[in-house]
């Protein structure tokens, strides 16, 4: 048999095995893993690794913002980024805003994303608990296919108050979806801002002295314990610090159906960026806040023993310059009112890779599990997504583990006009990356068009 393409000699990473072996891909798919496999085109894979092509379980993309204006990084640009950087797979979140229906703001997404280069899966953001959100809206867009709901604990225009959180986490029992959190008290954290600010501490850095680790630590526990009290899944977003994963590790212990996933920054930036000069620390303003190397050192334990099973962007851009980003209010506001959120789309994969495997810190086997395996099995995709199988979406990506680059926002086509990792120097780098079969990325070039993406309908897995 020829196969259409074939990746010969690679050596392929899954989250068990490393080995070295040909793949065979007819049409969208992986038909045979072998040896001596023919096909019409040729890959040849000689010294490189061969992974399942990355999946970013949480990105912010084409977003709309609770005052009506949309995330500057569409669709077509965003999965320009995550293609650059190995990723072909992206759940990102439909909004829901003040006095529109929750069904319509899920459709309204998915008629956004019709624009995306690759595949993608939606989480719906719930920050209403009307009944009509809760009766009729969860229940029916789980029927559409979302991937998984996400409600906050923190910030004005979306926090729950304990009781609508538990109202979400019945809904979404009886519909099947994980409830992914994001966890910070957030009247503790109000009160801590008034407090800098009366203090006149207006500076970036204040941004991380106002939302401590115990905040954080206080609504984790609190998130579990009312899902313990409801018995069901939850997930906690972007653990920020090992204080944190410790009581996710105890919770577990006790039983309690709790996942959690952090972010390349958490792993590679500190709390010292924020205290860059002028507007620069800006950049590094993201909630939960970046911690102390410390934190990030104690991280790594949570990561392999699969306490913290996933890694994921939270890409969030808002660009330093233009009316809608991180200077909407003028360079000199305070911190509160700089929105949070960091690019990193296209970094995620080449940041923890150069971090934690050229630092020996994970293993090969437990990149392919975090990057793409694990948020595959959470979000209901796997195995179509998130593992080399005959069967699976021929989603790879071919990666030379001797390539330096010195990052700079321009190789990531991306609208965002910074990234926080300009001139960080990383080995390891995607040479060629695949989407549903065909070459998507060639010699940093991306190749796969807007409106090549189709949405994926999406049912969220067991816990591992
Ligand atoms: O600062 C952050 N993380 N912004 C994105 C929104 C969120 O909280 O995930
Ligand atoms: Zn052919
Ligand atoms: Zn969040
Ligand atoms: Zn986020």
């Amino acid at each position: 048999m020829t196969f259409d393409i074939v990746i010969r000699n690679g050596t392929i990473v899954t989250a068990s095995d490393v080995f070295t072996a040909d793949i065979g891909i007819t049409g969208e798919t992986i038909d045979t893993i072998g040896h001596g496999l023919t096909g019409h085109h040729v890959v040849d894979a000689t010294g490189l690794l061969v992974m399942p092509g990355g999946i970013d379980g949480h990105c912010h993309i084409e977003q709309e913002e609770a005052d009506g204006t949309v995330h500057e990084d569409d669709f077509a640009s965003a999965s320009a980024s995550a293609l650059l950087g190995g990723t072909t797979t992206v759940v990102c979140f439909a909004s829901h805003v003040p006095g529109r229906n929750i069904v319509t703001q899920f459709e309204d997404y998915l008629r956004r994303g019709q624009n995306s280069r690759i595949d993608f899966a939606v989480h719906q953001i719930v920050t209403r608990t009307d009944a009509d959100t809760i009766e009729k809206g969860i229940p029916e867009i789980a029927r559409r296919g979302v991937a998984g709901l996400k409600v906050f604990m923190t910030y004005d225009d979306f926090h729950l108050t304990d009781g609508q959180f538990l109202r979400v986490l019945d809904a979404a029992k009886a519909s099947g979806l994980v409830v992914s959190v994001h966890c910070e008290n957030y009247d503790a954290i109000r009160h801590m801002i008034e407090a800098h600010l009366a203090a006149g501490r207006t500076d970036a850095h204040a941004h991380a002295t106002s939302r401590p680790p115990c905040l954080e630590r206080e609504a984790t526990y609190r998130a579990m314990t009312l899902a313990e009290l409801v018995d069901h899944d939850i997930q906690i977003f972007h653990v920020s610090c090992p204080e944190v994963a410790e009581e996710i590790a105890r919770a577990r212990h006790r039983g309690v159906k709790v996942s959690a996933e952090t972010c390349p920054h958490y792993l590679s930036l500190t709390e010292a960026d924020l205290k860059r000069n002028g507007f620069e620390g800006a950049k590094y303003i993201c909630s939960p806040p970046l911690r102390t190397q410390a934190d990030q050192d104690g991280m790594w334990s949570y990561l392999r023993d699969g306490v913290i099973g996933i890694v994921s962007s939270d890409h969030c851009g808002y660009s330093l310059e233009g009316t809608s980003g991180k200077a909407r209010h003028g360079r000199d506001a305070d911190f509160s009112l700089i929105p949070n959120g960091m690019p990193g789309l296209g970094t995620r994969m080449a940041v923890l890779f150069d971090a934690g495997v050229n630092s020996q810190k994970i293993g090969l086997t437990d990149f392919v599990r975090l990057t793409a395996t694990a948020p595959a099995q959470r979000y209901g995709l796997y195995p179509r997504k998130g593992t080399i199988a005959p069967g699976s979406d021929a989603d790879l990506v071919l990666w030379d583990r001797t390539q330096q680059v010195r990052i700079t926002n321009d190789l990531f086509q991306s609208r965002i006009d910074y990234t926080p990792f300009e001139g960080r120097l990383v080995t390891g780098w995607p040479a060629m990356v695949l989407a549903r079969g065909r070459i998507a990325v060639e010699n940093g070039q991306v190749l796969r068009k807007p409106t090549m993406g189709r949405f994926l309908k999406a049912r969220s897995g067991p816990q591992d």
